[in-house]
């Protein structure tokens, strides 16, 4: 029999079916950069990729550590007795050191406020694993979860693809800062029961991805009293817990949950070392659950995401190296809040407002004045004109699910200082040229009148 590629027959209904979310802006504005990616000599008229949300500017003190530390790597002459030690079949709780020193540094992260239990750590395969095996944990396949939105575009892949859980997003306004109101959550779920859905939780992101803020005390408050009385679950993706550089600092919901009463059976924190330690690559997240049903049902399941037990062995290291952790954590943060004022300085001067971001290596570009008209379709003729023209991707608010036409998210610390120059003076040639056209064309309109 002849085997055609495009053949979907050959594919279960779940894999071949487009609930892989990818059919979206945010990935497209990927490919783009992926078909004609920037280099500063090779390709200078490239794609700037501005679509990442990547913390890239602390490398060299991670470096640093490892050439000072060769006996956490298994692959150096100092480090190469434990190699069988570590090489072997681990359980799927992880190595106890590793888990150990991921729950000092979520401490750390939490500024000491709270303790985290390492029997409780379980791996996956980063946020992306840590989210879905909750999902799988918590939700039977057309149950859903409200999302407040905007929110990250692959949540859609990651929380609904091989659950089969629907998300339901509930609708934030810039009128109200983007904050997420109990009256929208109480109607999202009603509208949800009168369509006989059967709502198992709310997931959101704190800090917010694409809006880089953090939500404050009586909110998070008021979001347990609310999955409380609707005896759901609570899903709190915390991967940008770590360098907030302004005040209001980062509160956790682990800190919320300490000073009211609430069913803790419901709360479960998802985190990663993708952001705040700049190691995507590792794949490391982690699911912590106050539920010991919920735990235990995830270290079965995190089998299928195992973090490397190589990997586990040199950040075990790491991490339990408190002076390094903290000196990492205050330079990091100093370095991103840098690139935040230059790059947001940049935007301002050529007439473009940022959302207040709290989390330095994104902004929330409010792009309204350039549409040519106040609707999804307006955003997405810009976006095209930005991606394909200006060579940079930047991703639309559509993508985030934003209700609101003319929003767009910028990523500046995945790149080094030269290309975040080249990146502005190419945002200034557009809006230069954007206003120049909007005078002549008001010109024209002034001559035909007179
Ligand atoms: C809110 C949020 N959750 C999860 C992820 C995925 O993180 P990871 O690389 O650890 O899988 C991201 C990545 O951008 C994110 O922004």
């Amino acid at each position: 029999m002849e085997f055609k590629s495009g053949n979907t027959q050959l594919l279960s209904k779940l894999a071949s079916s487009d609930q892989h979310g990818e059919n979206s802006p945010y990935f497209d504005g990927w490919k783009a950069y992926d078909n004609d990616p920037f280099h500063p000599t090779q390709n200078p008229n490239g794609v700037i990729q501005m679509g990442l949300a990547e913390n890239q500017l602390s490398f060299d003190l991670i470096e640093e550590w490892i050439k000072k530390n060769p006996r956490a790597s298994i692959c150096t002459l100092e480090g190469v007795n434990a190699f069988k030690d570590i090489s072997i079949f681990q359980d799927y709780h992880g190595l106890p050191e590793f888990r150990n020193a991921v729950a000092k540094f979520m401490e750390k992260v939490r500024g000491g406020r709270v303790t985290f239990v390492p029997d409780r750590i379980v791996m996956a395969g980063g946020a992306t694993g840590a989210n879905e095996l909750l999902m799988f944990c918590l939700a039977d396949p057309g149950d859903a979860f409200l999302v407040p939105s905007p929110y990250y575009p692959a949540f859609d892949r990651d929380l609904s693809w091989r659950t089969g859980v629907k998300l339901l997003p509930v609708a934030c306004k810039s009128s109200n800062n983007f904050k997420i109101t109990v009256q929208a959550l109480e109607e999202a779920y009603k509208n949800a029961k009168k369509a006989n859905i059967k709502v198992k939780g709310l997931i959101m992101a704190n800090p917010s991805n694409p809006l880089g803020t953090t939500m404050d005390k009586d909110t998070l408050r008021s979001l347990v009293t609310f999955i409380n009385e609707k005896e759901i679950h609570l899903v709190c993706d915390e991967i940008y817990a770590a360098t907030i550089f302004r005040a209001p600092n980062f509160v956790s919901i682990s800190e919320i949950i300490e000073e009211m009463q609430c069913n803790r059976d419901l709360i479960h924190i998802v985190y990663s070392l993708s952001k705040d330690m700049g190691l995507p690559g590792f794949r490391v997240g982690i699911v912590y659950s106050y539920n010991d049903t919920v735990v235990n049902c995830g270290r079965k399941m995190s089998s299928f995401g195992l973090v490397s037990s190589q990997t586990q062995h040199l950040l075990a290291a790491m991490l339990a190296d408190e002076e390094f952790v903290e000196m990492f954590l205050a330079e990091s943060s100093r370095r991103l809040g840098n690139r935040h004022k230059i790059f947001t300085r940049g935007l301002e001067e050529v007439g473009i407002k940022c959302y207040l971001s709290l989390r330095p290596e994104k902004t929330w570009m409010d792009l309204r004045p350039l549409l040519s008209e106040p609707t999804f379709e307006g955003e997405m003729a810009l976006w095209r004109v930005i991606i394909n023209d200006v060579k940079l991707n930047v991703s639309p608010g559509l993508s985030f699910h934003c209700v609101e036409p003319g929003w767009f998210r910028v990523c500046f610390a995945n790149m080094d200082d030269e290309t975040t120059e080249i990146a502005l003076q190419r945002i200034r040639t557009f809006v230069g040229e954007r206003k120049e056209i909007d005078t002549q064309e008001k010109n024209k309109r002034y001559k035909k009148i007179c």
